[in-house]
């Protein structure tokens, strides 16, 4: 693997070899020793992923460069590639690229001597979060196989939905969809569900909020979401006993979830975000040796 842009690239046993490595590296890590350089370009915005990268880079022992749209020549015109290939020019040795394009990697790729990793493309994929997704699964039940996952909200406009619901499927979890009128995505191939269905039979209940940000129109109202299409704390009690609560973040507090459930016993969602840490320095490390640099 030269470049990370979707969990696609990863076969079974390469997915749980970096949950493996993720898991140890909760306890530490020896820190590389060459002076390596990496970038983060966010051309959207980001509170988790990017800190996490930082953290995760630093824990590693790289050298974090400075980098912010607002303040870099992108705002005289400067290009996705050419910005990339600036930083390649520089002395980047990794770089993680979040941008609106869903597939913004595409024509870069082939352009590349160093590994790039997909920190969130447009409305198409968002491979380290479903990493970090998979690692609070596993950490939990152990196994995929046979697991109700119930991936509710806005499946349309969800890069999230994207990853996890095709790496779920591969590693033998039972995929269902929720969501309102208008934010469905039938390419996607899984049925779809009521919530009152989905706390009935989730193991985990995966929620998304409504991206506005990629809305033409704000078709759908939120007035009413949290009773039609959330989980309100009335649905939160019929679930199952052993079942748990994901989100990526960022939540939209009492509109697809009631604002007490966030921290509830069954939520995991803090969990995730540590856990982004640690997936993410198990690919950046997985790369870096795949590229001879550690
Ligand atoms: N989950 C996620 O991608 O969060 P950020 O947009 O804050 O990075």
């Amino acid at each position: 693997m030269r470049h990370f842009v979707s969990v696609a690239q990863l076969s079974t046993d390469e997915i749980f070899s970096i949950l493996e490595s993720a898991e140890a590296y909760r306890f530490g890590v020896k820190p590389l020793q060459e002076q390596l350089f990496a970038a983060n370009l966010f051309f959207e915005p980001s509170t988790r992923t990017k800190s996490s990268f930082m953290v995760a880079q630093r824990k590693l022992g790289l050298e974090v460069l400075d980098f912010c749209t607002e303040q870099s020549s992108v705002q005289k015109g400067e290009t996705l590639y050419d910005t990339v290939k600036t930083f390649e020019a520089i002395g980047a040795n990794l770089l993680v690229v979040r941008h609106h394009d869903d597939h913004w990697y595409d024509d870069l790729l082939p352009h590349l001597s160093i590994p790039i990793i997909n920190a969130g493309a447009g409305s198409g994929e968002h491979p380290t979060q479903c990493m970090l997704d998979l690692l609070t699964i596993y950490q939990e039940f152990g196994s995929f196989y046979n697991l109700n996952v119930v991936i509710a909200g806005d499946i349309q406009h969800s890069r999230v939905a994207r990853s996890n619901a095709y790496a779920l499927e591969r590693l033998g979890a039972n995929v269902y969809l929720s969501a309102a009128s208008g934010f469905e995505d039938s390419t996607l191939g899984f049925p779809y569900i009521s919530m009152d269905e989905a706390v009935e039979i989730g193991d985990v209940m995966m929620l998304l909020r409504i991206q506005h940000e990629r809305h033409h129109a704000n078709y759908q109202s939120t007035t009413t979401y949290l009773n039609d299409y959330g989980l309100t704390m009335a649905r939160e009690r019929t679930m199952k006993d052993h079942a748990i609560i994901l989100h990526p973040a960022p939540i939209n507090r009492g509109v697809e979830i009631d604002s007490e459930l966030v921290e509830c016993e069954r939520s995991r969602i803090f969990k995730q975000m540590q856990n982004g840490v640690y997936v993410r320095m198990a690919l950046m490390l997985k790369l870096l040796k795949e590229w001879g640099l550690s």
